[in-house]
């Protein structure tokens, strides 16, 4: 670090593509192409229950799926919040989505999130998207501490963190609520940038 760099110059996520091979993680905003149109592809998935019981995207309308967007495009030219897209590398279609946003950037703190369209569970998509994202802010943007916040009872979830890297911390009692839900318990899980990977 130059004298004149401040820990926010370094703690920047800059837009770019990971690519997993089988899969590529690509920036969400409005330039993203999926077949058959980002926004269906939003809407398809803010529709799906266990998205919606664990994870809601509020992308119910076209609205706000153009809102929620417009919103990755802000954050990720402020460097402030990296939300990709899980794509198939074979034909581009819409896997799943893996996020990571500071949550105290001058002590670099990030947390991170995480959903799969029902297709594409169950064949460790979520783990590998979740670490990879991890590595990459840690790499690239001084990431110190990553956290992983899920909801008591989002079993699946909870093997994802263990799976990723992420050790259970504890459970947070009645910490978090969607829009218009009740509050609930949370566990969490974090690594640090100097956890063996
Ligand atoms: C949470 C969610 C992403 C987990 O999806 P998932 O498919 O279980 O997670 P992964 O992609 O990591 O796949 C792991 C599963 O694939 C299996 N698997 C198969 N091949 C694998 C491989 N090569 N590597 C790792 N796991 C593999 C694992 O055994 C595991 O299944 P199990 O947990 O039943 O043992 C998904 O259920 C979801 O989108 N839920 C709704 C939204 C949500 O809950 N988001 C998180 C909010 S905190």
């Amino acid at each position: 670090m130059t004298t004149s760099e401040t820990v926010t110059d370094r703690r920047v996520l800059r837009p770019t593509v990971l690519d997993l091979g089988d899969v590529l993680l690509r920036p969400w905003g409005r330039a993203l192409d999926v077949p058959g149109g980002i926004v269906p592809a939003l809407l398809a998935a803010a529709a799906d229950p266990d998205i919606d019981r664990w994870n809601p995207l509020g992308t119910t309308d076209r609205a706000a799926a153009e809102a929620y967007l417009d919103r990755c495009d802000t954050h990720w030219a402020d460097g402030t919040a990296a939300a990709f897209a899980v794509t198939d590398t074979a034909d581009g279609g819409l896997l799943g989505n893996a996020y990571l946003r500071w949550s105290d950037r001058a002590d670099g703190i990030a947390m991170v999130g995480y959903w799969l369209l029902p297709a594409a569970r169950g064949r460790g998509l979520a783990t590998r998207a979740t670490a990879a994202v991890t590595h990459w802010a840690v790499d690239t943007a001084d990431a110190r501490r990553i956290e992983l916040y899920h909801a008591v009872g989002n079993d699946r979830s909870c093997r994802v963190a263990t799976r990723a890297g992420f050790p259970y911390e504890g459970t947070l009692r009645a910490s978090y609520r969607y829009s218009g839900r009740d509050y609930q318990d949370e566990h969490l899980h974090a690594r640090l940038a100097t956890d063996p990977r």
